[in-house]
C-alpha cells in the first residue's frame, strides 16, 4: 500500500514525517489502522498544537491574590442562614424533577491512569458489601429519583476512544443498570494527539498507532453538541443539565436543594463546592476576579496564596471545586457555537513510545504533552453562577488512586460510602451495632425518607446487610 500522495505531503509540510518510520515494516492490515489514523487527525490544529507544546509554559488564568480574586458567595446546603431560603430552594428544585425539566451529564471518558484499572473506571466495584460498579451506584440514583419523583431524568454518558467498547458493552450487559434505554444517550469525546515534549512530534506507541489521549472532560461541550445530544435533550424538554464525574460515587447532582438555588438564581451555571480546610488539598478553588467566576487548578495557586487564612482563621480561597455542575440547556447552545470558548491546558505526563529503532519506552517521568479542556472554564463565559457548598461527606469521594494510597483510593471511597450509610441511618433513627458495616442501595434509598418507609424509627442493625426498598 502507498500512502496517499495528498497526505505524504501535509504530513512532510507538518513536519512529520518520523511518524512514517515503521511503515515499510507494517502489514496491510497494520498500513490501514495507521493510515485511519493520520487520515483522521486534524493538520491544521496540529500546528497550534506543537507550538503551545513547545512554548514556554503559562498559566491560563494569572494567579490570584487578595487584591484581585475573592471567594464568591456560596449557598449552605441545608444551613437556614442562607440568603435563599433552604425550603424555597427544595420546592423550587423538587417542581423541576416532578416536571421532568432536568437532565443529567455524566462524564465517563478518562483514562483512569493513576488508578490503574483495566477497562473504564466505571465499572470498578465500590459497593463494599454489594460490590456494586460505580456505574451501577451512579445511574443508580437516577432510578431512585425516577421513584421519587415519577419522571425519568435523561442521561447523558459521555465516552472515549479509551471507555467507549467497554462502557456500551456494560450497559448492554446489565440492561443500562435498571435505566430506560429511551432515556440514556451515549456520546463520544474526540482524541487529541500527544506530543513529544523536546520536539512537538507525534508520538507512535506501536508501529501502527499514534499515542492519542482523549481532550479533557471539557470536551463534553463539542462532543454533546457534534452529537445531537442538546437537541436529544431539547426533544424532551429538558432545561437544565446536571453534570457530574464517574468517580465520584457520592456525587449528588440531583439534590432538589442545589437545582432549586440553580434554578432560583437564574445561574447559566452552578457548582457545588466543599470547604477547603487544608491548603495542601489537592482540589480546585473557585474563585471570583473581576467580577468573573474562575476555577484555579491547585496546581496554579502559589502555596503562600493558598494558605492564606482569614480573621475567622478560614482559608481565604475555600471553596473546593468538586466538579458538580448545573447548566441551563440555553447558556451550552450558546457556548458550543463558540469555537473559543474552551482553552487547551498542556499537562506532562509520561507516556509509553516507540524510540527510533521500534522498541517500546515506558518513561519513568513525563516526556510528552497531552492537551485537555476543562468544562468549568465554561466559568467566566457565564453571567451568572451560583455556588453551593456541601458538606464532603455528604456528597466527595473521589476514586483516583490505587490501592494503598495516601488518599482517594478505593479502600476511603468504599469507609466514605460506609460512613455515609451510617450517617443518614441516624438521621432516621436506626442504629448500627458497633462494627456492622451497612451499605445503602443507591437504586431505591436517596435519604432518610427512603429508610423510613423500610426501618421504623428505633430499628436496631446488628449484622452486615444492604438497605434497600423492595
Ligand atoms: P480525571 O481528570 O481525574 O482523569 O477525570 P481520570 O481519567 O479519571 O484519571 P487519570 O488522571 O488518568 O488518573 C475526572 C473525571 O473526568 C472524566 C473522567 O472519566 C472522570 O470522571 N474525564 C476526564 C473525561 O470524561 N474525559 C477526559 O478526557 C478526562
Amino acid at each position: 500500500m502507498i500512502i496517499p500522495p495528498a497526505l505524504a505531503a501535509t504530513i512532510a509540510s507538518a513536519d512529520q514525517t518520523p511518524v512514517l518510520r515503521f511503515w515499510d515494516r507494517l502489514d496491510p492490515r497494520g498500513q490501514s489502522r495507521l493510515l485511519a489514523q493520520l487520515e483522521a487527525v486534524r493538520w491544521d490544529e496540529l500546528g497550534a498544537l506543537r507550538r503551545l507544546a513547545l512554548q514556554p509554559p503559562t498559566a491560563s488564568v494569572a494567579a490570584p491574590d487578595s487584591t484581585t480574586a475573592v471567594t464568591p458567595p456560596c449557598h449552605l446546603l441545608g444551613n437556614p442562614q442562607n440568603g435563599t431560603a433552604v425550603a424555597e430552594a427544595i420546592v423550587a428544585g423538587q417542581q423541576a424533577l416532578t416536571q421532568g425539566r432536568v437532565g443529567a451529564i455524566l462524564v465517563a471518558g478518562g483514562q483512569g491512569t493513576r488508578l490503574g484499572c483495566r477497562g473504564p473506571k466505571g465499572l470498578y466495584q465500590v459497593g463494599p458489601l454489594s460490590g456494586a460498579t460505580l456505574f451501577e451506584v451512579l445511574l443508580g440514583k437516577l432510578r431512585a429519583v425516577r421513584r421519587r419523583y415519577g419522571k425519568d431524568v435523561p442521561l447523558a454518558i459521555m465516552t472515549s476512544s479509551a471507555t467507549d467498547a467497554d462502557t456500551k458493552a456494560y450497559l448492554a450487559a446489565t440492561d443500562c443498570c435498571g435505566l430506560d434505554p429511551r432515556h440514556l444517550f451515549t456520546f463520544q469525546q474526540q482524541d487529541l494527539p500527544a506530543l513529544d515534549a523536546a520536539t512537538g512530534n507525534l508520538l507512535l506507541d506501536a508501529p501502527d498507532h499514534v499515542a492519542m489521549a482523549p481532550d479533557g472532560h471539557g470536551g463534553m461541550l463539542t462532543a454533546l453538541a457534534a452529537s445531537g445530544g442538546l437537541e436529544w435533550f431539547a426533544a424532551r424538554g429538558t432545561e437544565h443539565l446536571m453534570s457530574f464525574q464517574v468517580d465520584n460515587p457520592l456525587a449528588m447532582p440531583l439534590h432538589p436543594e442545589f437545582i432549586g438555588c440553580h434554578i432560583l438564581a437564574h445561574a447559566d451555571i452552578s457548582t457545588q463546592v466543599v470547604r477547603k480546610t487544608d491548603p495542601a488539598e489537592r482540589v480546585g478553588v473557585v474563585v471570583s476576579i473581576a467580577g468573573r467566576t474562575h476555577v484555579i487548578e491547585y496546581s496554579d495557586l502559589p502555596a503562600t496564596v493558598a494558605a492564606e487564612r482569614l480573621g475567622d482563621g478560614g482559608l481565604r480561597f475555600h471553596a473546593g471545586s468538586i466538579a458538580v455542575h448545573g447548566f441551563t440547556r440555553a447558556f451550552l447552545e450558546r457556548v458550543a457555537a463558540r469555537h473559543d470558548a474552551l482553552p487547551l491546558h498542556l499537562a506532562h505526563k509520561a507516556v509509553p513510545h516507540l524510540d527510533a529503532t521500534g522498541t517500546l519506552i515506558k518513561p519513568k517521568v513525563p516526556n510528552a504533552i497531552k492537551f485537555e479542556r476543562f468544562i468549568f472554564d465554561l466559568m467566566p463565559l457565564a453571567d451568572t453562577v451560583c455556588v453551593v457548598e456541601i458538606a464532603a461527606e455528604e456528597g466527595f469521594a473521589p476514586l483516583k488512586n490505587p490501592v494503598g494510597s495516601a488518599a482517594d483510593a478505593p479502600e476511603h471511597v468504599r469507609a466514605a460510602l460506609l460512613r455515609r450509610a451510617h450517617h443518614l441511618l441516624s438521621r432516621a433513627g436506626v442504629s448500627v451495632r458497633e462494627g456492622v458495616e451497612v451499605e445503602l442501595d443507591p437504586a431505591s434509598i436517596l435519604d432518610e425518607q427512603d429508610i423510613a418507609a423500610v426501618l421504623p424509627h428505633g430499628s436496631v442493625i446488628d449484622s452486615p446487610q444492604v438497605v434497600r426498598q423492595p
